[in-house]
């Protein structure tokens, strides 16, 4: 085939595919078969990898992802993403509303829209081809998740027609649908995965995934719902979600202009109804003035626009019985009471578990085996008993006990004064301690093992094979090939049985090889050492370079560590005190770990921005903003997050938010270039 055969067939198939894109996933209206378009998909492919040129990087193959981000790029929004203000109580609605009316002192028209309950993300299209996603982060900046974004079907990598700006931002909602969230939380428990709380986290958490092509297998969705900026060619917020859907974004159905507030009533009357029969969640209303003019007049606080309202809807509650009450151990020896109820549909899911905080409340509550309680669902991973049915108690109802030694290891638990917590003293022998503690190790922020998760590092352990960190290090294949672990299907409520495949095992291998590279401080934060997060085994990371040196410090040297307190510092001498926290280290050392910075990362050992507070704030052309931070402190400097009086200068990359910028300037802080800044510290 000719170069110029193959760029129309590419055109061609990608018009195709593009269409019938969105036929299945915004119109649900599919014309071919799931097969016929894999078949096209393929046609595509093969003539993409014989024309490496002619891919276009919007082309329908991208949805499928490939690419690994290590790192998310921070973008500053061009415009703040800011958040709506809320309210739960009707009647605030009906004050906004005046409140609005009489500060316009005209007619105002509303508009009336679906709250959803995903995550928001702001996509920016350059001659109508997406070239930007980008998370809300702090709202002023975000992570740029552009190639996971991608791999959603849904969202429009080439826009239809050409009414389009020639560029434009439009923000949106991603979710996971329920269908989605069932299927992946049912696949995570065969695999031994802990599953995901609520469909929000889902979302959220697959966004956040290094490797896009499984961001594809995550079945998200998304509505758009605001295009952002001043000099867009409408008069109206309706009109530009028309022309938004007309461009090829999916704009949901539910949306009424409403003139009176007995119209926006209606409107919120008729979603609580609609809600519980939709295939997705969302978790209330949202009311926009729709005139953009209007808008403008209104204006914005720091944190949310003056011209819309959010009504939130109130949690879904469920009535059912109290069976039983299990205690379990969490990764610090904490005690949790969970109550074992007869399953009740509550917000679309089954629910069998709840909460019961701690003694206290249980106390509190005076709540017995056999009560009828109220359970709730928050964004907690179980759902919440919030209360007791008085009537109906039987006479012979027994109170539930709190437990005097530890359901696990029959360790006399402990309280200290003020706390409403148990505690299992027992740190080095009770399981779930020592789980979690290797759950700790392999979370992102840590060693970021993400091919192991809570339920295998459960498996290994239940085997005998990973009894702490250092252990993980010595896994081979073979002793993962076969292994077996017994779940409850979330649908049945039966058991059901799991065993460890081929991909499986050299998955978990090649995620424990990667570790091997983490940097330095990151493994000290992945110890688990008390009191030392992320942020303080930074600064322990960056002052002292190596474990060793780290080691030998006495208390008077940690303390005049910036943020390092003697508590820190108590517990950071301590942790070196114990044999069994040597000798971990030393097998650790042993595996390969980085227990010392790489010479390439200690940028500079200077003293240069002692005594000064930086803000960073943009996007830089050498350096993350990550790396920028570190530079900041590895010479002296310290980071704050925030611009105020005490700011000494702010550290300017490109795309700094308006917000900042002005603060900044009426405060009269200085803003410093990445050269300058460069130069300042003598850096290339
Ligand atoms: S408008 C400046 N419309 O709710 C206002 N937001 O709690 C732009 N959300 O950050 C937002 N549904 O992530 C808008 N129909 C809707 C929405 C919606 C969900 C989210 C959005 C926002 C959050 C605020």
């Amino acid at each position: 085939m000719t170069k110029e055969a193959a760029k129309s067939e590419i055109q061609k198939l990608t018009e195709e595919l593009n269409r019938h894109n969105h036929a299945y996933y915004s119109l649900s209206k599919p014309e071919i078969s799931d097969n016929e378009f894999d078949l096209l998909l393929k046609e595509l492919e093969v003539l993409e990898q014989k024309f490496p040129e002619l891919a276009s990087p919007n082309s329908p193959t991208q949805r499928v992802g490939g690419e690994i981000t290590r790192e998310f790029r921070q973008v500053t929004h061009q415009y703040p993403m800011l958040s709506l203000s809320n309210t739960y109580s009707i009647e605030e609605v009906k004050e906004w509303e005046t409140r609005i009316h009489k500060l316009i002192g005209e007619e105002v028209e509303y508009v009336c829209e679906i709250k959803f309950d995903g995550v928001a993300i702001g996509l920016t299209y350059q001659n109508g081809i997406l070239i930007q996603a980008v998370t809300r982060g702090d709202g002023v900046q975000g992570d740029d998740v552009t190639e996971n974004v991608k791999t959603v079907h849904n969202i429009p990598l080439q826009l239809k027609g050409d009414g389009y700006p020639v560029s434009f931002e439009i923000r949106g909602e991603i979710f996971m649908p329920h269908t989605s969230f069932n299927r992946l939380n049912k696949m995570r428990l065969e695999e031994s995965e802990e599953p995901f709380a609520n469909p929000r986290n889902a979302a959220s958490g697959s966004l956040k995934m290094q490797n896009s092509a499984e961001v594809a297998k995550r079945r998200l969705n998304c509505f758009f719902y605001y295009l952002p900026g001043t000099d867009l060619p409408f008069k109206t917020h309706y009109d530009s979600l028309q022309a938004a859907r007309s461009w090829g974004f999916q704009i949901s159905g539910y949306i009424a202009k409403c003139s009176t507030i007995h119209e926006i009533f209606d409107f919120v009357h008729e979603i609580d109804q609609l809600r519980k029969g939709l295939p997705f969640d969302i978790d209330g209303a949202v009311i926009k003035v729709n005139d953009l003019r209007q808008q403008e007049i209104l204006g914005s606080t720091a944190k949310s626009p003056r011209w819309a309202i959010a009504y939130k809807f109130k949690a879904e509650q469920a009535e059912t019985r109290l069976n039983s009450v299990d205690f379990q151990v969490g990764r610090t020896g904490a005690v949790t009471p969970v109550a074992n109820l007869e399953p009740v549909l509550l917000a679309g899911t089954v629910v069998r578990r709840a909460s019961l905080h701690n003694a206290d409340i249980i106390a509190a509550l005076d709540i017995r085996i056999g009560d009828t309680v109220y359970v709730e669902k928050g964004g907690e991973i179980i759902p919440k008993i919030t209360g007791v049915k008085m009537e109906g108690r039987l006479p012979d109802s027994m109170p539930v006990t709190f437990l005097q030694f530890c359901p696990e290891c029959r360790t006399a638990l402990i309280r200290s004064e003020g706390e409403s917590a148990w505690y299992c003293p027992n740190r080095e022998g009770c399981p779930p301690q020592i789980k979690g503690r290797i759950e700790h190790f392999i979370s992102r922020k840590a060693m970021n093992i993400d091919t192991l998760g809570e339920g295998k590092i459960s498996i290994l352990y239940d085997h005998g094979l990973v009894r702490n960190m250092a252990d993980l290090y010595d896994l081979k294949q073979e002793d993962l090939l076969g292994l077996e672990k017994v779940y409850q299907d979330p649908d049945t409520g039966k058991e059901r049985k799991m065993s460890f495949k081929e991909k499986s095992a050299t998955n978990i291998l090649s995620g424990i090889q990667l570790s091997r590279s983490v940097p330095f401080d990151r493994v000290l934060y992945a110890l688990g050492i008390r009191f030392v997060g992320e942020t303080v085994a930074r600064k322990l990371a960056y002052r002292f370079h190596s474990i060793e040196a780290i080691r030998n410090a006495d208390i008077d040297t940690l303390i005049d560590v910036e943020e390092i307190g003697d508590k820190i510092a108590e517990s950071v001498v301590d942790y070196f005190l114990q044999p069994e926290n040597m000798k971990l280290i030393g097998r650790l050392q042993v595996a390969g770990l980085n227990f010392s910075l790489n010479p390439d990362t200690i940028i500079n050992k200077g003293t240069e921005l002692e005594g000064k507070s930086i803000v960073v704030s943009g996007v830089f052309q050498l350096y993350s903003r990550d790396e920028m931070k570190r530079m900041v402190e590895a010479h002296g400097g310290k980071n704050t997050g925030s611009i105020s009086s005490k700011t000494t200068f702010v550290l300017t990359g490109e795309n700094m938010g308006p917000a900042k910028k002005k603060k900044a300037e009426s405060l009269q802080i200085p803003l410093i270039s990445e050269t300058d800044f460069l130069q300042m510290v003598n850096e290339k």
